[in-house]
């Protein structure tokens, strides 16, 4: 069930069959030995056949071969699952994990337990609201060795991430892709942790925490797609706004972030089915509030 196969590297796209299945395979839960329904809180399987929604398209074409998700479904509502597109968004955050990993919410465990795999991560603080997630995880891995990793704490875990010392920061409260919070989630951050107060501030961007939230990849997708001013006329956006935003948007991206646009890329097919978030105002003002905390890297320009 418990698995050490440690996460794979920056080399692997996340965007093939077999990365999804191996991923699926290596979280460890089968059909038929899923726990008790905690509360409110479940695992269910879910097994996305022909057509499946892919991260960064509204849906990419899945081989025959059968997939069996699990999923975690709290009330009525599906919060987390092993489908490729939530697979797929975990991966510049995975990669990015090493030292102390901080995350929340817990939800299937499946990003802090990866976290976990990779050798140069020491420990991972995971925050979750709902203390029956935290029951049921414990229920499915809590004999796996990789949980000795874990610091589990129960509370609001935007306001703590703002309290805690860790190197990276993987923020994913969220319900669905690009709520509107997320830019008053960083701003939060930007404003009480200890990194960015005092004058010096802005200047140790340099060493400052990597902070990444679930769905950031969209954010600069749908902003360096901007620059080719192929967003739909409706939208009206100004090139030179979107030029801006798409440039500022560029030189806060990791190699990791540009390692994955890459692989995506690699398969013309899919990377023509990309469908822009429409809001772009949205997108230029967390990008906006990301450059205020994330390191500038010039080299990009070069
Ligand atoms: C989408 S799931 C997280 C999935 C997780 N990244 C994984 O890999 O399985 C969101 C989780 O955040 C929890 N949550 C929602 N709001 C929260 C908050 N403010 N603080 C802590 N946990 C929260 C939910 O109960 C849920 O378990």
């Amino acid at each position: 069930m418990s698995t050490t196969t440690a996460y794979p590297d920056i080399d692997e796209s996340p965007f093939t069959n077999p990365f999804v299945h191996e991923e699926v395979r290596t979280y460890g839960i089968e059909e038929d030995h899923i726990p008790e329904t905690l509360e409110d809180v479940s695992v269910q399987f879910i097994h996305p056949q022909g057509i499946v929604r892919d991260y960064l398209n509204k849906q990419f074409r899945l081989a025959e071969e059968k997939l069996n998700c699990p999923a975690l479904v709290i009330g009525k509502d599906v919060w987390m699952s092993l489908t490729p597109m939530e697979i797929q968004s975990a991966w510049v955050p995975l990669q990015l994990a090493k030292g102390i990993v901080y995350t929340t919410g817990l939800g299937m465990g499946y990003f802090a337990l990866r976290a976990a795999s990779k050798p140069d991560v020491d420990k991972v603080i995971v925050v979750e609201q709902n203390p029956a997630v935290i029951r049921n995880f414990m229920a499915m891995h809590g004999k796996n060795p990789l949980v000795d990793k874990f610091e589990i704490y129960l509370g609001d875990g935007v306001e703590i991430a703002a309290k805690t010392k860790a190197d990276v920061y993987f923020i994913d409260p969220y319900q669905t892709l690009l709520p509107s919070e997320v830019p008053e989630h960083i701003e939060y951050f930007r404003t009480h942790h200890p990194h960015f107060q005092g004058e010096a501030g802005r200047q140790h961007l340099d060493t400052a925490p990597i902070y990444r939230f679930w769905g950031q990849e969209l954010v600069y997708a749908s902003a360096l797609y901007g620059t080719d001013i192929r967003l739909p006329d409706e939208l009206k956006v100004d090139p030179e706004e979107a030029q801006i935003t798409a440039t500022s948007a560029y030189s806060i991206m990791t190699d990791a972030d540009r390692a994955f646009l890459q692989h995506w890329m690699d398969d013309d097919e899919k990377n023509t089915m990309f469908d822009p978030c429409p809001d772009f105002e949205y997108i230029q003002q967390t990008v906006d509030m990301l450059t205020r905390i994330t390191p500038f890297n010039p080299s990009v320009f070069r």
